[in-house]
């Protein structure tokens, strides 16, 4: 296994998307679990301070999580929110809601609301806006299925993703440190979710994880020069503690964005230990 540490200077980000899974008392669970790490973290565990931890709850657990970690150094991010700050939408949550009870992160574009909901590119570049409006730093997610794969269409797809946003959104053109060092708090980031790595068991080799974020930061860096340079490109797709480090050894991959693997704290705190 490759163990070489990191080399890249950009925060790295570990984050849990939870999807429609736990309950309550597996949330309050999971929270005292990593409250215990954070008040006596144990000498074998020490991820750089740099490291940012974000969760993904379920939206009814989204205040009692953010209160109950508060004080530590994990954030907490709403999965979707909708593209207006307000209004008649019968079962919507917006950005500026999640804000008032803690999120600081919102997923935008993940491939499950693109595929079960119909999300739109044009979609996703409105919710990414109303994130930036609301409060919330975005973490935008692309990614090409298999059958876009095998066709060879891997770069069209995440230049298309990624270009709907970007243009719908020139703020995200600015935020990030000037001369393109890192910046420690990042106001947003960029996720490479390739759909047939989601919930497979499938992990995209850190080859290829590395191609496509090579790829996304050098059309990042069309747009946005150097700023592309201090923008942290998480992977996410069956990433688990058997692989992370492999994974963010890549010079590219900055971060993670975990699923199933982010269910249990044991496993997810084994994640941020190895890999921090
Ligand atoms: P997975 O999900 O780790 O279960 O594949 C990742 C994601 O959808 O963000």
């Amino acid at each position: 296994m490759n163990t070489t540490p990191p080399t890249h200077q950009r925060p790295m980000i570990l984050a849990g998307n939870w999807k429609m899974n736990l309950r309550q008392a597996d949330c309050a669970a999971f929270a005292s679990h990593l409250q215990r790490h954070y008040a006596q973290p144990s000498h074998q565990c020490n991820p750089a301070p740099t490291t940012k931890v974000v969760l993904f709850p379920a939206f009814p657990f989204l205040a009692s999580l953010a209160s109950s970690l508060r004080g530590t150094p994990v954030e907490i991010g709403a999965q979707d929110l909708h593209q207006n700050a307000s209004g008649a939408h019968t079962g919507d949550v917006s950005a500026q809601q999640s804000r008032s009870v803690g999120a600081t992160w919102a997923l935008c574009g993940h491939s499950e609301r693109r595929q079960e909901h119909g999300e739109s590119d044009q979609l996703v570049a409105a919710k990414t806006l109303a994130a930036l409006s609301g409060g919330l730093s975005p973490m935008v997610c692309v990614g090409e299925t298999l059958a876009e794969r095998e066709a060879g269409q891997t770069e069209a797809v995440l230049g298309r993703q990624l270009h709907a946003v970007l243009d719908h959104c020139p703020a995200l053109c600015e935020l990030a440190e000037p001369d393109g060092r890192a910046s420690a708090n990042p106001d947003w980031a960029l996720a490479y979710e390739p759909v047939w790595a989601i919930g497979t068991g499938k992990t995209a080799t850190p080859d290829i994880a590395q191609q496509a974020h090579r790829f996304l930061r050098e059309r990042l860096a069309n747009r946005i020069g150097n700023l592309a340079e201090g923008l942290p490109l998480l992977y996410g797709g069956s990433a688990k503690p058997a692989n992370c480090q492999d994974l963010l050894a890549q010079p590219d991959v900055d971060g993670l964005l975990i699923g199933g693997a982010s269910l249990d704290s044991t496993s997810f705190l084994d994640m941020i230990c190895r890999c921090g």
